[in-house]
C-alpha cells in the first residue's frame, strides 16, 4: 500500500464516527480531501459542515454539502482532521497546509476530535516536521528572532498568505520536549496568531493507516 492508499483507508475509517444529524467540523489537507470525497455516501446523515479553510469549503460545496459559519453551529459533535505529526499522547503538529488557526479554533470548539493519519506521521517525539507559526506580517522579523533565541531556524514560507491574510514561518530544529509548555510560550510572543502545536487541545482519538489496516490510539 502506498501513502495515498493509506490516506484513503483512514479517511474511510473516519466515516464510521459520523452520527445522524451531526454538524461536522472539517479540517484541511490531502487526507481530509479524501474524507470529503467520501462524504457523498453519508450526505443524508450530515446536517451541515463547518470548514477550516477556503479549499475545504470549496470541495464540500462541490459535493453539495452545506457549509455553515462556526457561529451558526449549535454544537460540533465531531471534528475530523489530519496532522503532520502525532505522538502517543495524541499531541500534534499541524499547519503544513497553512490552515492551522481555523483548525485550532474548530478543534477547540468540537466535542470529539478524530485525527486521521498514515503511519509515517506517528512519531515518538514531535519536531522533525518544521513547526508552522501563523504570524502578523509586521512581526515577521521579531517572531523569527524569538525562534532563533530558542535555538531554532525560522524559515519564511515564501509566496504564501493564509486565509486570514497572515504569513507563515516554518520553524526547523525546535526541541519539543514539553509540547504544551512550548505551545503556550510561542502563543505568548507578540504578533503570533497561532502555532501548530496541538497539545492544549490535542486529538481525542488517532486513526493510523498501516500496511496491516487501521490502528486506533
Ligand atoms: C493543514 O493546515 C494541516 O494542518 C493538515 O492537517 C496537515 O498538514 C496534514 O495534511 P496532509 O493530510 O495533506 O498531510
Amino acid at each position: 500500500m502506498d501513502q495515498d492508499d493509506k490516506k484513503n483507508l483512514v479517511a474511510e475509517a473516519a466515516l464510521e464516527y459520523i452520527k445522524n444529524g451531526d454538524i461536522l467540523g472539517i479540517g484541511s489537507g490531502s487526507t481530509v480531501n479524501k474524507f470529503i470525497n467520501l462524504l457523498g455516501s453519508v450526505r443524508n446523515k450530515i446536517e451541515a459542515c463547518v470548514s477550516s479553510s477556503n479549499t475545504s469549503t470549496e470541495l464540500l460545496k462541490n459535493m453539495n454539502i452545506e457549509v455553515i459559519d462556526i457561529k451558526d453551529a449549535k454544537s460540533i459533535p465531531l471534528y475530523i482532521d489530519g496532522a503532520d505529526e502525532a505522538n502517543s499522547q495524541k499531541e500534534l503538529i499541524k499547519g503544513g497546509g497553512g490552515a492551522l488557526t481555523r483548525e485550532k479554533i474548530l478543534a477547540q470548539a468540537s466535542d470529539k476530535f478524530i485525527c486521521i493519519i498514515d503511519e509515517s506521521k506517528f512519531v515518538k517525539k514531535l519536531g522533525s516536521f518544521p513547526l508552522p507559526i501563523e504570524v502578523l506580517q509586521i512581526a515577521k522579523s521579531s517572531v523569527s528572532l524569538e525562534m532563533i533565541k530558542l535555538g531554532a531556524r525560522p524559515v519564511y514560507r515564501d509566496q504564501f498568505i493564509t486565509d486570514n491574510g497572515h504569513i507563515i514561518i516554518d520553524v526547523h530544529g525546535l526541541n519539543i520536549n514539553e509540547p504544551m509548555a512550548l505551545e503556550k510560550e510561542i502563543n505568548n510572543i507578540p504578533g503570533v496568531v497561532t502555532n501548530g502545536i496541538f497539545s492544549i487541545r490535542s486529538a481525542d482519538e488517532i486513526l493510523i493507516a498501516t500496511d496491516n489496516g487501521i490502528i486506533k490510539k
